[in-house]
C-alpha cells in the first residue's frame, strides 16, 4: 500500500464510522464519544428502595416471547449478542408497564458483571432485551426518538445448580469466545426463558444505552426478581475474547449520576422480601415446636 493510499483509506474509514464505533474499550471509558461524558441521563444507575419512588404501573402485557424462533449468535468484541433470525411481524411485543405503545424486541445481549446495582450489589450477570417502538419500524429509527427504544434488564443470581434452559445457548457462546463477527445459528430459542417468571416487580427510570454512544431517551425497566445461574456458566461469558484477543472479564459500564431524575419502582405483591420470609421462619419453628411438643 502506498502512503496516499494507505492515507485514503484512514480517511475512509473514519468517514464509515469503523474507526470510531469499533476502538472503544471498557478499560478506557474516560475516552467513549462526547455524549457519554457530557449526557445528563446517563446509563446506568445505583438502584435502591431508598432512592425509588413507589409507583403503580399496568402490568406488562408479552405476546410471542413463548414461542420457538431461530437466533443468531454472535460475539461482537463488546458482548454475546442474540438476536432473533425472523422477520418483523413475527417479533415478540411488549406493551403495558407504563410504557405507551407496542414495543418490538430486536436483540438480547449480556454484561458481566451486571452494570445496574441493587442496594449496592453487583450482580455477576445483566441480560438486556433491546426494543423499539413499533411504529418507528427499526432501532436504528427509534434510537434517536426519547421513549424510541425500552430495555428490559434481567439480573442473573448464583446459585449452586446450572440453569438447563442457558445450556444450548451457553454451548454456542462457549464457541464464540475466540472468534468475534462470526454468527453461530441457534435453531430453537424461547426468550421467555430469560425473563424471570414473575415480571410484577421492576424498576423505571429513563437514561441512555451503556455503550457509545450513549444515546438518550432509553426507557429501563430493571426487574426485581432474578433468574439463577452457576459459576461454571458465568465462567463461560467471562472467557470472552475481544477482537483484539485480549479476555474480556468485565463488559460493565461504571455508574452514572442520577442528576436529579426521578426512579420508579413498581413491588410486586408476590415478592418474598428478607422481612417476610424471616418473618414466615419463626413462624413455621414455632409450629415445628408446639406440634412436636403436643407428641
Ligand atoms: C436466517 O434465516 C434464513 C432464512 O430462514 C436462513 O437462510 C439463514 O441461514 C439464517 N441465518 C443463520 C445465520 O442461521
Ligand atoms: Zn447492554
Amino acid at each position: 500500500m502506498t502512503a496516499a493510499s494507505l492515507i485514503c483509506f484512514i480517511v475512509a474509514s473514519v468517514a464509515a464510522g469503523i474507526v470510531t464505533t469499533s476502538s472503544w474499550t471498557y478499560q478506557d471509558q474516560k475516552h467513549w464519544s462526547p455524549q457519554c461524558q457530557e449526557g445528563r441521563l446517563q446509563s446506568p444507575v445505583a438502584l435502591s428502595l431508598g432512592v425509588a419512588k413507589e409507583k403503580e404501573f399496568h402490568h406488562f402485557r408479552l405476546s410471542g416471547y413463548g414461542r420457538v424462533v431461530p437466533a443468531v449468535l454472535k460475539n461482537n468484541g463488546h458482548s454475546a449478542e442474540v438476536r432473533l433470525n425472523i422477520s418483523q411481524n413475527e417479533r415478540p411485543e411488549i406493551s403495558g408497564g407504563g410504557l405507551s405503545g407496542i414495543y418490538q424486541l430486536d436483540h438480547l445481549h449480556f454484561h458481566w458483571q451486571s452494570e445496574h446495582v441493587m442496594e449496592d450489589y453487583r450482580f455477576p450477570l445483566e441480560l438486556h432485551l433491546v426494543h423499539y417502538a413499533k411504529d418507528t419500524g427499526s432501532l436504528a429509527n427509534a434510537i434517536n426518538l426519547p421513549g424510541g427504544v425500552a430495555v428490559f434488564a434481567v439480573m442473573f443470581e448464583l446459585s449452586p445448580d446450572d440453569d438447563e434452559e442457558f445450556e444450548p445457548l451457553l454451548t454456542i457462546i462457549e464457541k464464540l469466545q475466540t472468534s468475534v463477527g462470526t454468527p453461530m445459528a441457534l435453531q430453537h430459542l424461547v426468550v421467555k426463558h430469560f425473563l424471570p417468571r414473575d415480571l410484577a416487580g421492576f424498576y423505571r427510570y429513563e437514561g441512555s444505552l451503556t455503550t457509545p454512544d450513549c444515546n438518550e431517551g432509553i426507557l429501563w425497566t430493571i426487574f426485581t426478581n432474578t433468574i439463577p445461574i452457576s459459576a461454571n456458566q458465568v465462567k463461560i461469558f467471562e472467557e470472552m475474547q475481544t477482537d483484539h484477543h485480549e479476555v474480556l472479564r468485565k463488559n460493565y459500564r461504571s455508574l452514572q449520576p442520577l442528576n436529579g431524575r426521578e426512579v420508579s419502582v413498581k413491588i410486586s405483591p408476590i415478592r418474598s422480601s428478607a422481612k417476610t420470609t424471616a418473618a414466615s421462619s419463626v413462624l413455621l419453628l414455632t409450629i415445628i415446636i408446639l406440634t412436636f411438643s403436643n407428641v
